[in-house]
Parts: C-alpha cells; sequence; structure tokens
C-alpha cells in the first residue's frame, strides 16, 4: 500500500437540513483526515449530497420545487454547516454531477457486459425514508420498516437485479481476511451474521419514477439510489476520468467509509459486492459509529430535544462541541447528548485540566524568565518520567487514533495532560523561583511544560484544529498547525533558547451552569408548535380587561366562601363578589390595590348580592388563589392589550 489515504463521509440525502448525527459523522472523518495528514498521509477528503431518489423527489414536491432545483437550495446549507464545524475536506460531490452519472453508467454497464445483471420483477415492500427494499421477514408492526419505523410501500414493478448472492462467499473470505474491514471489530459479528443468512439478489432499477440516473441498456429504466450513491465513492477518485488518481487513492491505497449504524450493511454487503462484480478492491475500512439521544430520549421536534449544531457551537464553540461528540462516547458505541455532560467535560477537562495547564505554565514562564526560553541541561528521574509518559500515551494516542478510537485517543492525551499539573504541583516552581541556585532547575521544569503543550497541541488538533493553533500561537508559533507532522515533535527541546514565548490568554473560560440552562430554555421553543383551541385576535378583543383599585373589602353575609368588593374602575364604583374568602382571611389588607378585572362579563348575583365584574387570579399550590395585582403606578384608564 501507498500512503495515502482516503475517506469519505456518507453523502446525505438532501430532503432535510444537516443535523447533530449528519455532524457527528463528519467530524469524526475531519479528525480522521486530520490526523493521517499529520502521520504523513497523502489525505483526500470526500464528503457530499445524494440528490436522487423518490425520497429527495418527494420533498421537493412538497416544497412546491424540481427536484434539482430543490438540491440546489439544500447544498448550500450543508456546505455552511461544514464551513461553521470547520470540516476540510478535499472534494464535494453530487450525484447529479455529470462526472457521477457517467461513473455509474459506466460501472452499470461493466456488470451488465459480465454477466451480473438479469432482468426480473420486483412484488415487495419499499421503506421510502431508507430508501430501501424491506423482505417480507423483516417488517415490523404491521407493515413497518425495521430500521426507521415508518409505514412501508407496496412496489411492484419490472426491476433489474443484480446477482449479489454470487459474490457470498467471497465477502465472507474477504471479511475473515481482513480484520479491520469493518470497525468497530464489535460491528464485525453483526455482519458476518447476516451475510451468513445468505444473500438476496438486489433490485437495482426503478421505472415507475424518474427522479434517477437512466440505465444506458433499459429505457425507461433509473438507477436504484443506493446503487447510485455508493459508487460516488470511487467517482470522486476519478473512476470515470482519472485513471492516476483512481490508481492511488482507490486500487493500491487505503480508502475508508465512514457511516451510521443504520447504513453499515449497504456499505459493508452491497457496496463490496458491486466492487467485486465490477473488479475492483472493496473498501479497506467501513467504520461504523452509534446513534445519539438527547438527554436520555430519542431526538424529536414535538420533544423540543432536537441537538442543534449551530445553537451547540454558539454556546460552547466549535472546538468544545467537536471535541464533546469524540471524547463522550466509544465509537461505535450509541450516546446520549446532555447539557449536563457537556458541561462538565467543558469545565473539568478543556477549561481545567488543558486551559489551567496553558495558563499556569505560560504566566509562569512570564514571570520567572519575561517569556523567553532559557538553557537547562540536566534533567532528574521525574522529567525521564514524564517523558516516558508522553511517549506511551503518543503510542496508545496512534494506536487508538489508527482504529478509530477516538475516546481513547483523547484519554491518552489527559492521562499526559493531568500528569503534566501534578507535575507542577509537585515541582513547585514558586518555590524554586525563590532560590537564585535553583534558576536551573526552574527553567527545566519550565522547559518540560512547554514542550509538552507544543506536543499536546499537535496532537489535539484533528479534534480541535482552532485550539491547536491557539495553544501554538500563546506559545510564540505564527506558522500554521495544518503543516506540522507528527515527526516533527520528537525531542524535548522544541522550543529554543531565546525564543519568546506568546501572551497566556484562557482558551475555554468556564461556564456557568445555571447561566448555559437558562439560554438553553430560552432558544428551546418549537416553530411547529400546535396550539390546542386557538382562538383569533377577534375574540380575544371581545373580553374587556381593565385595572380597577379595591376601594372596600368585606365578608358577605351567610357565606365563608366569597368576599364582597367594592371598586373603582376610574369613571364609576362597582360591586364585585369573589370566592377568594379562604385566601383572604383579612380583606382589609386589600383596600387600595391595583388589580386586574373582567369588565364586561353578564351580572350576577351570588349569595343575594350582585357581582358586576370578575377579578383574575392565579391559581396553585403554594400559594393558592392570589389577586393578579397590576403595578400602583398603573393608570385605572389603561388599555390591557
Ligand atoms: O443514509 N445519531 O443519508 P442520510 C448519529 N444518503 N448519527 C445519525 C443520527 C443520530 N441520531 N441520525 C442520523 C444516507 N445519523 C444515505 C447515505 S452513502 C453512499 C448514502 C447519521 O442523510 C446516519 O447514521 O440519512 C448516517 O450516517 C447519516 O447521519 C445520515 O445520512
Ligand atoms: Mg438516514
Amino acid at each position: 500500500m501507498n500512503k495515502s489515504f482516503f475517506i469519505t463521509t456518507p453523502i446525505y440525502y438532501v430532503n432535510g437540513d444537516p443535523h447533530v448525527g449528519t455532524a457527528y459523522t463528519t467530524i469524526a472523518c475531519d479528525t480522521l483526515a486530520r490526523y493521517k495528514k499529520i502521520m504523513g498521509y497523502d489525505v483526500y477528503f470526500l464528503t457530499g449530497t445524494d440528490e436522487h431518489g423518490q425520497k429527495v423527489e418527494e420533498t421537493a414536491r412538497e416544497k412546491g420545487r424540481s427536484p434539482i432545483e430543490w438540491c440546489d437550495i439544500m447544498v448550500p446549507r450543508f456546505k455552511a454547516m461544514w464551513k461553521l464545524l470547520n470540516i476540510d475536506y478535499d472534494d464535494f460531490i453530487r450525484t447529479t454531477e455529470e462526472r457521477h452519472i457517467k461513473s455509474v453508467q459506466k460501472i452499470m454497464n461493466l456488470v451488465w457486459e459480465r454477466g451480473d445483471i438479469y432482468l426480473g420483477e420486483y412484488e415487495g415492500k419499499y421503506c421510502v425514508s431508507c430508501e430501501t427494499f424491506v423482505p417480507e421477514n423483516q417488517i415490523v408492526n404491521d407493515d413497518c420498516c425495521p430500521s426507521c419505523g415508518k409505514k412501508l410501500r407496496l412496489i411492484k414493478e419490472e426491476s433489474y437485479f443484480f446477482r449479489m448472492s454470487k459474490y457470498q462467499d467471497r465477502l465472507l473470505q474477504y471479511i475473515d481476511e481482513h480484520p479491520d474491514f469493518i470497525l468497530p471489530r464489535s460491528k464485525r459479528n453483526e455482519v458476518i451474521q447476516f451475510v451468513k443468512q445468505g444473500l438476496q439478489d438486489l433490485s437495482i432499477s426503478r421505472n415507475t419514477f424518474t427522479w434517477g440516473i437512466p440505465i444506458t441498456f433499459a429505457p425507461g429504466h433509473i438507477t436504484y439510489v443506493w446503487f447510485d450513491a455508493l459508487v460516488n465513492y470511487i467517482t470522486a477518485v476519478g473512476y470515470e476520468n482519472n485513471p492516476e488518481m483512481f490508481q492511488k487513492y482507490w486500487t493500491t491505497g487505503q480508502h475508508c467509509n465512514m457511516v451510521g449504524k443504520d447504513i453499515i450493511r449497504f456499505h459493508a454487503i452491497i457496496w463490496p459486492c458491486i466492487l467485486f462484480a465490477a473488479g475492483e478492491e472493496p473498501p479497506t475500512s467501513v467504520i461504523a459509529h452509534g446513534w445519539w439521544t438527547s438527554e436520555g430520549d430519542k431526538m424529536s421536534k414535538s420533544k423540543g430535544n432536537v441537538v442543534d449544531p449551530y445553537e451547540e457551537t454558539m454556546i460552547y464553540g466549535v472546538d468544545a462541541f467537536r471535541y464533546y461528540m469524540l471524547r463522550e462516547v466509544q465509537f461505535g458505541n450509541d450516546g446520549d447528548y446532555s447539557t449536563d455532560s457537556i458541561i462538565t467535560r467543558f469545565n473539568a477537562e478543556l477549561s481545567n485540566d488543558l486551559g489551567n495547564l496553558l495558563n499556569r505554565s505560560l504566566g509562569m514562564y512570564h514571570k520567572y524568565f519575561d517569556g523567553v526560553i532559557t538553557e537547562s541541561h540536566t534533567t532528574e528521574p521525574i522529567e525521564d518520567e514524564i517523558y516516558g509518559l508522553w511517549e506511551e500515551c503518543l503510542k496508545e494516542y496512534e494506536e487508538n487514533m489508527d482504529i478509530a478510537q477516538f475516546s481513547k485517543a483523547l484519554e491518552s492525551i489527559w492521562r499526559f495532560i493531568g500528569r503534566l499539573n501534578k507535575y507542577i504541583d509537585e515541582t513547585t516552581p514558586w518555590v524554586l523561583a525563590k532560590d537564585a541556585s535553583k534558576k536551573e532547575r526552574l527553567a527545566k521544569v519550565m522547559n518540560t511544560l512547554v514542550n509538552a503543550l507544543y506536543k499536546i497541541a499537535l496532537a489535539i488538533y484533528p479534534f480541535m484544529p482552532e485550539t491547536g493553533q491557539k495553544i501554538r500561537n500563546q506559545l510564540g508559533f505564527t506558522s500554521d498547525i495544518k503543516g506540522d507532522r507528527i515527526e516533527n515533535i520528537k525531542g524535548w527541546e522544541l522550543l529554543s533558547t531565546g525564543h519568546k514565548l506568546g501572551n497566556p490568554e484562557p482558551i475555554f473560560p468556564r461556564l456557568d451552569r445555571e447561566a448555559v440552562k437558562k439560554l438553553k430554555k430560552a432558544k428551546n421553543f418549537d416553530p411547529d408548535l400546535e396550539i390546542e383551541n386557538a382562538i383569533d385576535i377577534e375574540d380575544f378583543k371581545k373580553v374587556s380587561f381593565r385595572v380597577v383599585e379595591i376601594l372596600e373589602a368585606g365578608p358577605v353575609e351567610g357565606s365563608n366562601k366569597l368576599l364582597k368588593f367594592k371598586v373603582n374602575f376610574g369613571d364609576h364604583v362597582r360591586q364585585i363578589v369573589s370566592g377568594i374568602a379562604k385566601y383572604y382571611p383579612n380583606p382589609a389588607e386589600l383596600v387600595g390595590k391595583k388589580v386586574l378585572a373582567v369588565a364586561n362579563l353578564k351580572v350576577v348575583k351570588l349569595k343575594g348580592e350582585l357581582s358586576q365584574g370578575m377579578f383574575l387570579c392565579t391559581e396553585d399550590k403554594k400559594n393558592g388563589i392570589r389577586l393578579i395585582e397590576a403595578g400602583s403606578d398603573i393608570e385605572l384608564d389603561a388599555f390591557i392589550s
């Protein structure tokens, strides 16, 4: 294998906006791509959009657009999200592009010529949301999709089939011989079991709608959207138009498809079989991640718990959001996104562990040596231990990054950060600083710290690109960290004598938990809220509300529930009877108060007393019934709207 690394996100359906799930896959890819670059790989990172098929066609129709118009509206929305999240992709592919159409037609024709496609009829259930055929034995809950739970549709049409069954043994052998083909390894068994149940031939054409890539040997038929979509990965590296590029990134390089667990079978089964049939290499690895819930629940608009990457990055910043997503769950497992846990990690790991290490180290270097790197020679055992620990942590980091175990890679780096904070407490630079004879010792301690930070900056850069850069800047380096390589951070004299450090500035100022929660609550409104029994403004205007002043208050004879009031309406006085005696044992205290009343209710008699209006009250468990008061300076003729 050459030292190239081709990594892809799934291409996303453009039926809706990018969300936290698509953000997660894309952040994971970006992190891996950046990591491979600093490891010296020639990286090519691809993302894009899946634009054909029934789901997109129907969404466009609902929005009153043609499919391509709708795609043209959505694509910039995806690009804007990736820009916000600092996703550094090399190519963005759209399946409606000419290069892709040609590529799909090329591979389709090839497989046809090789005899692995035949004409038949498909009759069965289809899930438009997953764009997938669902065999009878997998249907759940009376006609629903086992994957997304939505209602299935019956289709019956002439269809071309791909002879996938033919590749069952070859696929099993490939999986067997390539332990890292499906990552995390825990997902491997699931795929093996599925394949062993027997691979069916796959329907790969549709002819009852038109939004797809025409099949040249079968007029009237379009390519099944998954066959179309999967091929994007080779289109982008020149399958159809750039043999040299294709050779480098596909045939002889590592190529890795990152996906969510819901689409692992398409990638670990269908996709390699298509490639086998076309005489091409299967993907080197398919890496699958789990699904996120939010605050313990499935995300849904009606619950108001959908995590919005825009909102999250506004609160925590892009880097903290990226860090949290990859640190919170072990890649491959499902996870739960919660405000509490992101704040906890932010404050403990970013603000405290990392932020303080940087701040203390730089602060002391400025205080004791004016921020100028000072020569130091002899190390003590504690430095040797630190150096050794770095080697160990870096090794673990690399081993874990190589198999996309992001959280573990971060844990190793944070173990090192934790040790450095302890190192400061153990070496007590502030004590050394008081003794002129310990100057060199002090310099050694400080140099260990700033060298460590220089290394840490690069190790965390794939996760938090801006933070990596900021740390380097504060260490006095202006060069773009993106161009740095792991091999360049060997040794403990990375900052040369005389180098001037930058000024320390907090990188992750602590978050106030309550303030964040209030902010989130305020933002958490549902634009699609349905209001029950809603009334028109005209209905509302029928009610006349007034600010009134209580002139007199006292009991109603023969009732222990009712109180009787004389009330000033500004230009006249009325009597109001109200059932609040229990809550105002001393009614006289109400005299002089301004409260709210309804002025146009029909007059009634209660216990023989006229009531010519009604007070507005609140009633809750804690206080019982209370009159709603208007501010004492509000005028009696105030208009209430
Ligand atoms: O599947 N948590 O497109 P898509 C984590 N076009 N990940 C989630 C998630 C959640 N709650 N919700 C969605 C497609 N995802 C096809 C791909 S590739 C040749 C064609 C992930 O827009 C999901 O696992 O439905 C998937 O990887 C992606 O977001 C959504 O892709
Ligand atoms: Mg999906």
